[in-house]
C-alpha cells in the first residue's frame, strides 16, 4: 500500500500564500482521497508490487486518474519550498531556461500564461523532452506529461481546490505565489536526472 507522503515543511510555512487550512483540505483530504481510492483499486492485484510510476504508465480510467493525481500532488508538494533563495545562474536548469525562454522573467510570464489559460482543472508544468529540450505545457484533469515521454521538472496544481480557500477565484494570484516559492534544487535534480522523478520513494 502507498502512504500519504510527509510534507517537506510545516503546513504553516507559506503564510501570505497558502494557509494551514488549505493544506488541511488540499493535502489531508483531496490528495488523501486520490491515494485511498488508488490503494483500494490495487489491493490484491499485481499492481501492489509496482512503483507508482509504473502504475501511472500502465493504467487507464479511474485507476489512472487516482494514481496520476497521487503522483502529481506528491510532485507538487516538492515543487514548492517556503523560503527559496533566488535561483542561482549557476544551476544547469537556470542556464537552460535562459537559453530556451530568454530570461527567468520571460519563463515566469510564459508559465503564468499557460497556468491561467488551462481551461478548467489541470496542471501547469515545466518539462524536458527526450532530447533535453525544455517546454512549458498544461494538462487537463489528472493527465501528466510523463505519459507523453516527457520528464516533469516542476508543476503547479491549477485545480480550483488548490487556490479557492486562500485566493477564491483568483488563479493568477495563486500562480504568482507559486512562482515565488519554486524549489529550484528539486527542479535542478529533476533536470539532471534521466528518468521520471521517483515519487514512490516518498510513499512506500
Ligand atoms: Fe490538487
Amino acid at each position: 500500500m502507498f502512504r500519504l507522503p510527509d510534507l517537506p515543511y510545516e503546513k504553516s510555512a507559506f503564510a501570505g500564500w497558502l494557509s494551514p487550512e488549505s493544506f488541511d483540505f488540499h493535502y489531508a483530504k483531496h490528495h488523501k482521497t486520490y491515494l485511498d481510492k488508488m490503494n483500494s483499486a490495487i489491493e490484491g492485484t499485481d499492481q501492489q508490487k509496482m512503483s507508482l510510476e509504473q502504475i501511472v504508465a500502465s493504467s487507464k480510467g479511474g485507476l489512472f486518474n487516482n494514481a496520476a493525481q497521487s503522483w502529481n500532488h506528491t510532485f507538487f508538494w516538492h515543487s514548492i519550498t517556503p523560503k527559496p533563495p533566488a535561483p542561482s545562474p549557476q544551476l544547469e536548469v537556470v542556464k537552460a531556461i535562459n537559453k530556451t525562454f530568454g530570461s527567468l522573467d520571460e519563463f515566469r510570464a510564459q508559465f503564468t500564461n499557460t497556468a491561467i489559460s488551462q481551461f478548467g482543472s489541470g496542471w501547469a508544468w515545466l518539462v524536458k523532452d527526450s532530447g533535453g529540450k525544455l517546454e512549458i505545457l498544461s494538462t487537463g484533469n489528472a493527465d501528466t506529461p510523463m505519459t507523453q515521454g516527457k520528464i516533469p521538472l516542476l508543476t503547479c496544481d491549477v485545480w480550483e481546490h488548490a487556490y479557492y480557500i486562500d485566493h477564491r477565484n483568483a488563479r493568477p494570484k495563486f500562480v504568482e505565489g507559486f512562482l515565488n516559492h519554486i524549489n529550484w534544487d528539486f527542479c535542478e535534480k529533476n533536470y539532471l536526472g534521466k528518468d521520471i522523478p521517483n515519487m514512490t520513494a516518498f510513499m512506500k
